[in-house]
């Protein structure tokens, strides 16, 4: 018999913070513990009637999504404005002239920015001013701010500021990047905005790949978010990141952000503001004589210390081993990320359409059916749903999320035998996992939250049974 999980001794507060760590990255220690804790009591009053018990194990599943999406609205803190650490966008102003100039000679003219974790688009709209007094007029230029708060989005979009936002600016550029629209308020000329678009990303599981179908980017600024991630999170975010950066790109973090000292295939660069990464553009191969010529005068042991005052910005340390140069990501992949995104998004037609072209190349993708069976469950359609979870079942039998789901498909239904016998099977092969273990088909689900779960549902199944 599979022990049953002790709800008695379950603490909501840290189980939703442990599942807000695991969805968006956020982590919360001491200093933060009372917000998270006064964030839970408000969201429970708004969705589950005061009861913290039944908004923590409501949170992981699909009608849980409000509530996580007003708990990281609530807990995301956007604090930024234009040129925040301004001598990393010095050092931009002097390097993209050249990468842009090795970018046309290599047939790739079109200049492509992200700004990740953009807040209200005060970093994307930075760099879209810099762009423009970098280029040269008419070079193609995208820049891409993404966040996870849409309520951040929107004000992103509408590009209006309150002179807080702008308190790096002198004079003469406030007067020429913003028209003032209203007591304190400040709207970006439209010049700026061309080429710039808002859209949500969550950079713990949503795939950079789509941002530009596949494309590459030529820099990347994700400052200022990882800080608030474990450091385990931060770096498989700083290598998802490093995975989309072109040859010759530059990958910019803030000072205290928690990544690696290096990333494969990258140079470290560091200056006194903030942590830096270049590719470069050639790939020649490492050796100890170009690691020796490429080392600076005194910058050999830079990272023991801090590095020197000044705005200079000193290579530290070579990769390892040359890096070949960064190609787009292949087809296949690509259509994958797509549809986890899109589903991710709730773009349920979209993401039904974008795993068929997935599952057409690939028939006996488990984690194609599975997602597909989960679409089907969200648009009603749950007898072509039970049918998907039916063919992962025959090539996995021991895959959890589908025996869960085909139980809860016949529970909906009142098929009150299916789905116990559905919730027990489950249970059995949940038995042989760690509490903490996630559960294949989902980057979110643990196996303990679903024991808790599946034993609610059966509590409950043998009460009405009694009835
Ligand atoms: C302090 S702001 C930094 C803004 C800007 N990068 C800067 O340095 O001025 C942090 C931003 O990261 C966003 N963020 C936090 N977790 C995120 C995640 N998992 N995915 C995307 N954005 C995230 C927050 O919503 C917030 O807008």
């Amino acid at each position: 018999m599979t022990a049953v999980a002790d709800t008695a001794v379950f603490e909501p507060v840290t189980f939703i913070g442990d599942h807000l760590k695991r969805h968006c990255g956020m982590s919360f220690r001491e200093h933060n513990l009372d917000d998270l804790a006064r964030a839970v009591r408000r969201a429970a009053a708004q969705f589950t009637a005061g009861d913290p018990l039944r908004l923590a194990a409501l949170l992981p599943g699909t009608e849980g999504e409000q509530a996580l999406g007003w708990l990281v609205r609530e807990l995301t803190i956007g604090e930024s404005y234009f040129f925040r650490i301004f001598e990393q966008f010095t050092t931009l102003r002097r390097v993209i002239p050249t990468l842009h100039d090795e970018k046309v000679k290599a047939g790739d003219p079109e200049f492509r920015v992200w700004s990740a974790g953009c807040a209200a688009g005060e970093e994307a709209y930075s760099l879209a001013i810099l762009l423009r007094q970098s280029l040269p007029r008419g070079t193609p230029g995208r820049v891409i701010g993404t966040d996870i708060n849409p309520e951040f989005l929107s004000r992103a979009a509408a590009g209006e500021y309150s002179s807080w936002s702008l308190r790096g600016l002198e004079e003469h550029e406030r007067a020429a990047y913003f028209e003032q629209t209203g007591d304190n308020r400040f709207l970006l000329r439209a010049d700026f905005k061309t080429g710039v678009s808002f859209r949500y990303h969550n950079l713990r599981h949503d795939p950079a790949v789509v941002l530009v179908g596949g494309a590459l980017f030529d820099v990347i600024l994700c400052r200022n978010v990882l800080i608030y991630f474990e450091p385990d999170m931060a770096a498989a975010v700083a290598l998802q990141l490093a995975g989309v950066l072109g040859r010759g790109g530059y990958l910019l973090f803030g000072p205290s952000d928690p990544v690696p000292a290096e990333l494969e295939g990258l140079e470290r660069c560091e200056d006194n503001a903030g942590i830096m990464f270049h590719r470069p553009f050639v790939a020649p191969p490492v050796t100890a004589a170009t690691r020796q010529r490429r080392r600076p005068k005194g910058a050999g042991r830079a990272s023991a210390k801090a590095p020197p005052p000044g705005r200079r910005t000193v290579v530290t340390r070579p990769a390892a081993v040359a890096p070949e140069p960064a190609t787009p990501v292949d087809a296949a992949a690509l259509r994958r990320a797509e549809a986890h995104l899109l589903a991710n998004r709730g773009q349920l037609d979209a993401a039904v359409a974008s795993v068929e072209r997935w599952l057409s190349t690939a028939p006996t993708s488990l984690d194609a059916s599975y997602l597909l069976a989960s679409l089907e469950r969200r648009r009603g359609n749950d007898g072509r749903a039970l049918e998907l979870l039916r063919q992962c079942l025959y090539l996995d039998p021991c895959y959890v999320l589908a025996h869960f789901a085909t139980a809860e498909i016949h529970a909906a239904a009142g098929n009150r035998d299916a789905a116990r016998g559905g919730f027990s099977n489950t249970l059995d092969l949940l038995a042989n996992l760690d509490d903490e273990a996630l559960l294949p088909g989902s980057d979110e689900i643990t196996a303990g939250w679903l024991k808790l779960v599946v034993n609610g549902r059966l509590r409950r199944a043998e009460t009405e049974a009694k009835r």
